[in-house]
């Protein structure tokens, strides 16, 4: 199964992910465009950086009615992007129909995952904000089982629950790991974490990782890091 390190790319605009990427002179790595980027340069962010010769995954967290989520998916489809994702608490409905429209008229689409519960949500949060009473692993299990019953190819959850899901949807079913920190690093506002090695004896398909990568004071050793320790290499 691929695995591989997926870097996010939290940046304002172009002119910064690019002085950032052209740090990578011999490496193309499968980066993450999210809110801030994607909200910043539009579909161009894609075009440019597929161009480029990265693998984009396109976190977006769709969640909103059926509709709604099916036409935006639509409308994602026609770009050359490789995953995609919504957050599983838009429910079954909103997932099936994210799915009908994300798949092009050959027949192709982009991986569809779904967010179980975001790696900056404690147990108390979940308790206090939300109002669920259930412990972490068996709510984001429960997520997890919805979406691969819609067809969903994996979940974004922590590497802590990724033995629950594997349990719960079988061990094809993807896990996208953010909440990524080394060793003796600070949280910032992440709360379920684990270091990169970590993340690969659990069983994380792909790590996302951030911070410990774009403000480092070496970027491309702290993502070599990252993939000698996920990737043992
Ligand atoms: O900087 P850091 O490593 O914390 O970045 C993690 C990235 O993963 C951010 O872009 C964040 O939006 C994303 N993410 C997350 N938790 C999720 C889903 C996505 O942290 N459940």
């Amino acid at each position: 199964m691929a695995s591989d390190v997926i870097i996010a790319l939290d940046f304002p605009g172009k002119d910064e992910t690019m002085a950032f990427l052209d740090r990578f002179s011999d490496r193309k790595p499968y980066v993450k465009i999210g809110m801030e980027l994607f909200y910043a340069m539009g579909p161009q962010a894609v075009r440019e950086l597929k161009q480029r010769g990265h693998k984009i995954f396109l976190d977006l967290k769709l969640h909103d009615i059926p509709n709604t989520v099916k036409s935006a998916m639509a409308v994602l489809s026609k770009l050359d992007i490789d995953m995609t994702n919504l957050h599983a608490a838009g429910g079954s409905k909103m997932m099936q129909a994210a799915l009908e429209g994300l798949t092009r008229p050959d027949g192709t689409r982009p991986i569809l995952i779904a967010v179980t519960q975001l790696t900056s949500t404690s147990q108390e949060m979940l308790k206090n904000d939300l109002l669920i009473d259930r412990p972490m692993a068996e709510v984001v299990s429960h997520y997890a089982k919805t979406a691969a019953e819609c067809g969903l190819s994996g979940v974004v959850c922590s590497p802590l629950e990724v033995q629950a899901v594997k349990e719960t949807c079988g061990r094809d079913f993807l896990t996208v790991t953010p909440g990524i920190r080394f060793d003796g690093q600070g949280a910032a506002d992440q709360v379920r974490i684990t270091t990169p090695r970590m993340a690969r004896e659990i069983g994380s398909d792909y790590i996302v990782i951030g911070r410990p990568v774009t403000r480092a004071d070496d970027p491309v050793e702290a993502y070599n890091r990252a993939c000698s320790e996920f990737l043992n290499i």
